[in-house]
């Protein structure tokens, strides 16, 4: 078996993203500040408040304390960032930059 063929293991890929569902390394992110007010849905962030997202998000999830990588094997739901119930790298500007690494 080669490195490449690491990307023909689909249910590997899915306990790859299982564990990073349930386990996220940072939970909660990097803590953000805000420059000015803002609004966060109805909310109101006054200017200079440390944010934090929880990346963690239980609702967003079909029994989601169980370990079921099954749940991604007909899903495009992906780490990269653009998928909200799904950031272990965070996303956007700040989101890290080191994921493809992290996946190795
Ligand atoms: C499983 C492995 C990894 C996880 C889960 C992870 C997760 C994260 C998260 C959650 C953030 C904050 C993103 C945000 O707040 O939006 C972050 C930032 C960052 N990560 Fe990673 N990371 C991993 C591996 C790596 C690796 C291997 C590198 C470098 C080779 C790296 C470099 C960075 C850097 C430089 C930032 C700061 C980006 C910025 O603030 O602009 N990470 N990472």
């Amino acid at each position: 078996m080669a490195e490449d063929d690491i990307e023909k293991l689909l249910y590997f890929k899915t306990v790859v993203k299982e564990i990073l569902r349930l386990y996220p390394p940072y939970p909660l992110l990097v803590p953000r500040q805000t420059i000015g007010k803002c609004y966060i849905r109805e909310h109101e962030i006054q200017p200079e408040t440390l944010v934090f997202v929880n990346a963690w998000d239980p609702e967003h999830w079909k029994n989601p304390i169980e370990f079921w990588p099954e749940r991604f094997l007909d899903s495009a739901i992906d780490y990269r960032g653009l998928d909200f119930e799904f950031i272990p790298f965070g996303a956007g500007r700040s989101g890290c930059p080191g994921i493809l690494m992290g996946i190795i």
